[in-house]
């Protein structure tokens, strides 16, 4: 992703999140610079997942506000976050039983979608194979 001025790809300011009552998300203040690694800690429902749907824009915020490049995310739908370069692994991978490793990694493959791929030639399997390999 890019950068704002100050080097920042991403900045949160007193992100919070609540389901009713409850506050998963407590007023988290935090930026990361580009080429910046971070882990986020935290024990069994201390709102880690929470707080990625957050910034990925899967959920809304309660409060506080997160800037993606120096812009407001409220203003930055999910998908254009992920086409400006935006990515997340999910928790719980989910398999489909009984395919093998190769049918599943074909499905990977075959799955990947790019901006131009809607009008680009579907692939050929045997293209999608070496790919595979
Ligand atoms: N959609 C929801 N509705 C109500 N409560 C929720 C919802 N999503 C999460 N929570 C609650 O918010 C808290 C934070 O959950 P979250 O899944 O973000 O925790 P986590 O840090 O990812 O936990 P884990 O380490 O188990 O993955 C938990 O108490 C959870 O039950
Ligand atoms: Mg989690």
């Amino acid at each position: 992703m890019m950068t704002n001025n100050t080097g920042d790809v991403l900045n949160l300011q007193g992100v919070t999140r609540r389901f009713g009552s409850f506050t998963a998300v407590d007023d988290i203040t935090m930026s990361i610079k580009a080429g910046e690694r971070r882990a986020i800690l935290g024990s069994n429902g201390a709102g880690k997942t929470t707080l990625f749907n957050l910034v990925t824009g899967d959920l809304a915020l309660s409060e506080g506000s997160i800037q993606l490049e120096g812009v407001e995310s409220s203003k930055i739908a999910t998908h254009k976050r992920i086409k400006a370069g935006l990515r997340r692994t999910y928790q719980h991978a989910l398999l489909f039983e009984g395919l093998s490793v190769r049918d599943t990694l074909f499905l990977s493959v075959a799955g990947i979608r790019n901006r131009w791929r809607s009008i680009l030639p579907i692939r050929k399997t045997d293209e999608l194979q070496a790919e595979v390999d």
